[in-house]
C-alpha cells in the first residue's frame, strides 16, 4: 500500500542560481521546501514542470541574463501548451517584481528572499490561477522560523545562513535594498543545523551572511548571556562532533573584532581563509563608496590576522571605476593589492544600480577606462593566485575528499585555504572515491596553476583500507 504521505507523482524542478553563495544557499533550501511536494531536482529546464530562476541584481549584466533566460523559457512553455510553471526568486525579483511581471507574462510566480518559505503554497495558488503572482514583503524572521529545520545534506560540505541583510549602505549596492536590513539568527538554531549537518556526513561548515561578521545572533538560552558575536558562534559550532572545518562569508573590514581574529589563530577548525572585500585602494573612493575605514585601516587589519595566523589566504573584492576613481586613485588600489598580496581575489566594472546614492554621482568613468584599470587589475590577481598556489608545492596538505576528479581513478578534493585539488588514488586502493568522500586524507602537492592545485596521496592509505574492512 502507499504511505498516503508519499507525493503522489514525482515532478521535476530546476532551479538555476544566478550570482552569490546566499543564493546557493537558498536554492538548496526551495529545494528542501519543495521535496514534501513532489518536486525532485532535475538537471535542465527540458525535464522540469517547474523552472526557478534565483537571481542576482548586483550587477546590470546579471539581471540582464535572467530576462534573456526567462525569453528562452517563454518558449519552452508555449511548446507545451503552457505546462511550465516559471518562478523568478532572488534579488531581481525583489527590486523589480511587478516590472518582471510586465516585462515577460509568462512568469507565474516572482518571490522575494525573504519568502522562500512561502513557495509551496505560492505554487499551489498560481496552479489553481488565483490570488497573488508577487510575493516580496521583507519578513526575514518570519522566514528563517518557516524554512525546514533540518535540511538535505549534499556531500561534505556546507553552507549555514546565519545572518541576512546589511545596513552598511555601501552607495553602489544594492543588498540593503534587496535583502533588507540586518538580522541574525538565534545560536541555538544555528547549532541544531550544524549537528544535523554533521549528522549526515558534512564535515566542513561555510557559515553565511551578506555581512556576516555584524553577526549578532541571541546567545543559547541556557546561557542567559546577550547576543553573541561571530567569534563566540565559531567556538560554538566547533564543538560540533564531527565538524571539523569552519569557514565564514562575507565579511566586511568594520566588523573584524580582536575576538574573531584572535578565533583564526586558536580554533583549530577554523580554515586558514579569509574573505575581506576592500573594494578600493584609495581613501577618497573609499570615502565616497561609504565604507567606513581607510585603505590603511585594512592593512592593520590584514597585519593582525596574520599576526593570529601567518598561513592564512586573504581574498578579497574589488570595483574599478567607481563614479570619480581617478588614475591616482586606481594606482592606490593596484599599490593595496601588491602590498596585501591576495590567494584570490574577484574584480568587477562598477556598474550604476538604480535608486543607489552612486548611480547619480558625478564623475562617472567611461566603459573603456573600466575595462583598461580591470584588465590591469587582474593580471596583476592573477599572478598574485597563481603564485599562492604555487607555493604550496612540495607541502604535504589536508584535504578534504569532495568526490571524484577529472580523470578516473582521480579524486577532487578542498585545501584548507580553499583551493581545489586533484589527486590520484594507487591502482591498488580498496576504496571507491564514494567511500573516500568526507574524508581527510594528506596529499603530497606536486603542481599548481591559477586554478587547482595536483598532487599525490601520502601516507594513510594502509589505514583507510582497514576502516573500509
Ligand atoms: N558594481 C560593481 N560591482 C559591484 N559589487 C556590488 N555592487 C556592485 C556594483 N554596483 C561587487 C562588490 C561586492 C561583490 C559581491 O559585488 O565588489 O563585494
Ligand atoms: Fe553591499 Fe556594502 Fe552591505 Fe556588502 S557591506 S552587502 S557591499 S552594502
Amino acid at each position: 500500500m502507499t504511505d498516503p504521505r508519499e507525493p503522489k507523482q514525482a515532478k521535476g524542478v530546476f532551479i538555476k542560481t544566478y550570482g552569490c553563495q546566499m543564493n546557493v544557499y537558498d536554492s538548496e533550501r526551495m529545494r528542501d521546501v519543495l521535496r514534501p511536494l513532489g518536486y525532485a531536482p532535475v538537471d535542465s529546464a527540458d525535464e522540469a514542470d517547474l523552472v526557478v530562476l534565483n537571481t542576482c541584481h548586483i550587477r546590470e549584466k546579471a539581471t540582464e541574463k535572467v530576462y534573456s533566460e526567462l525569453g528562452q523559457l517563454k518558449l519552452t512553455k508555449q511548446a507545451r501548451g503552457g505546462n511550465l510553471t516559471i518562478a523568478v526568486a532572488g534579488c531581481v525579483a525583489q527590486a523589480e517584481g511587478a516590472e518582471i511581471m510586465r516585462r515577460q507574462p509568462a512568469v507565474d510566480l516572482v518571490l522575494g528572499p525573504q519568502s522562500y518559505h512561502k513557495l509551496p503554497e505560492m505554487i499551489a495558488r498560481a496552479s489553481r490561477a488565483v490570488g497573488d503572482r508577487l510575493e516580496t514583503e521583507f519578513e526575514t524572521l518570519e522566514k528563517f522560523d518557516a524554512l525546514p529545520k533540518t535540511r538535505e545534506a549534499d556531500g561534505p560540505t556546507a553552507f549555514l545562513s546565519v545572518q541576512e541583510g546589511c545596513d552598511k549602505f555601501c552607495t553602489f549596492c544594492v543588498v540593503p535594498y534587496t535583502r533588507g536590513a540586518e538580522l541574525s539568527r538565534p545560536v541555538d538554531d544555528i547549532a541544531m543545523e550544524a549537528r544535523s549537518l554533521a549528522a549526515q556526513g558534512v564535515r566542513e561548515i561555510t557559515l553565511l551572511g551578506q555581512n556576516v561578521n555584524a553577526f549578532h545572533g541571541a546567545a543559547p538560552a541556557l546561557t542567559n548571556e546577550a547576543d553573541w558575536t561571530l567569534g563566540q558562534l565559531v567556538r560554538h559550532i566547533a564543538k560540533v562532533g564531527g565538524i571539523e572545518r569552519i569557514r565564514y562569508t562575507t565579511s566586511h573590514p568594520r566588523d573584524m573584532d580582536d575576538d574573531l581574529i584572535a578565533a583564526h589563530g586558536d580554533v583549530p577548525e577554523m580554515m586558514p581563509f579569509l574573505h575581506l572585500p576592500v573594494q578600493s585602494g584609495s581613501d577618497n573612493i573609499l570615502k565616497a563608496m561609504n565604507r567606513g575605514h581607510t585603505a590603511d585601516e585594512y592593512r592593520e587589519i590584514i597585519r593582525k590576522v596574520r599576526e593570529a595566523r601567518p598561513d592564512i589566504a586573504i581574498a578579497s573584492d574589488f570595483i574599478v571605476g567607481f563614479p570619480g576613481e581617478s588614475d591616482a586613485d586606481f594606482e592606490a588600489t593596484m599599490q593595496l593589492v601588491r602590498d596585501v598580496d591576495y590567494a584570490i581575489a574577484y574584480s568587477f566594472k562598477y556598474s550604476a544600480r538604480p535608486g543607489t546614492p552612486a548611480a547619480d554621482m558625478f564623475g562617472q568613468v567611461p566603459e573603456e577606462v573600466k575595462d583598461a584599470r580591470l584588465q590591469q587589475l587582474q593580471q596583476l590577481l592573477r599572478e598574485q593566485q597563481t603564485a599562492f598556489n604555487r607555493s604550496k608545492i612540495g607541502q604535504t596538505v589536508p584535504v578534504l575528499i569532495t568526490g571524484k576528479g577529472r580523470n578516473p581513478g582521480q579524486a577532487h578534493g578542498r585545501s584548507p585555504w580553499l583551493q581545489a585539488v586533484h589527486f590520484e588514488l594507487p591502482q591498488d586502493h580498496a576504496m571507491t572515491i564514494p567511500d573516500l568522500k568526507g574524508r581527510i586524507v594528506d596529499v603530497r602537492v606536486i603542481d599548481a596553476s591559477l586554478n587547482s592545485l595536483s598532487g599525490e596521496l601520502v601516507g594513510e592509505v594502509a589505514e583507510m583500507r582497514e576502516a573500509a574492512l
